[in-house]
């Protein structure tokens, strides 16, 4: 991603502003967020990140994009005092929701994907 935006690994600077796009949620004009209670578990936090993906798919059909925010979670109780959400609940994720910039080079660049052989183990097939 930082080489696509000509960011090398020295500039420091360069990286952080990129990361600080983030809290402007990317010009994103819409901004998701999600909690759920405390004393749900890691089962139930993948339910959320297949909840999240869900929604991203269903986004798309409407013509529209997104990018998952882990990264608010950085700041999860002062994002529970922003939100007013109350101490029974922990802090999840934020979700960018807009329309990407087709020519912006972040949306430009390839991503290599792992082969399904490196993450799957088959046994038995
Ligand atoms: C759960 C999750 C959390 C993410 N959090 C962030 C984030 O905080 N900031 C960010 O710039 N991108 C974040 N991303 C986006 C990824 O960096 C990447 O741009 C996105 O998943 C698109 O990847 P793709 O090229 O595989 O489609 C997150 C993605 C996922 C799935």
């Amino acid at each position: 991603m930082f080489d696509a935006l000509g960011l090398a690994r020295e500039d420091g600077a360069g990286r952080i502003a990129q990361m600080m796009k983030n809290w402007d949620s990317f010009g994103a004009p819409v901004q998701l967020f999600t909690y759920c209670p405390k004393y749900m578990g890691p089962p139930q936090w993948s339910d959320m990140g297949m909840w999240l993906q869900t929604v991203m798919i269903l986004l798309r059909e409407e013509g529209l994009d997104s990018c998952a925010q882990e990264i608010w979670a950085m700041y999860g109780t002062y994002m529970r005092e922003l939100l007013n959400i109350d101490n029974e609940h922990i802090f999840f994720c934020g979700m960018a929701i807009g329309y990407r910039d087709a020519d912006a080079p972040i949306n430009n660049f390839d991503v290599p994907r792992t082969p399904t052989h490196d993450v799957i183990r088959w046994e038995g097939w």
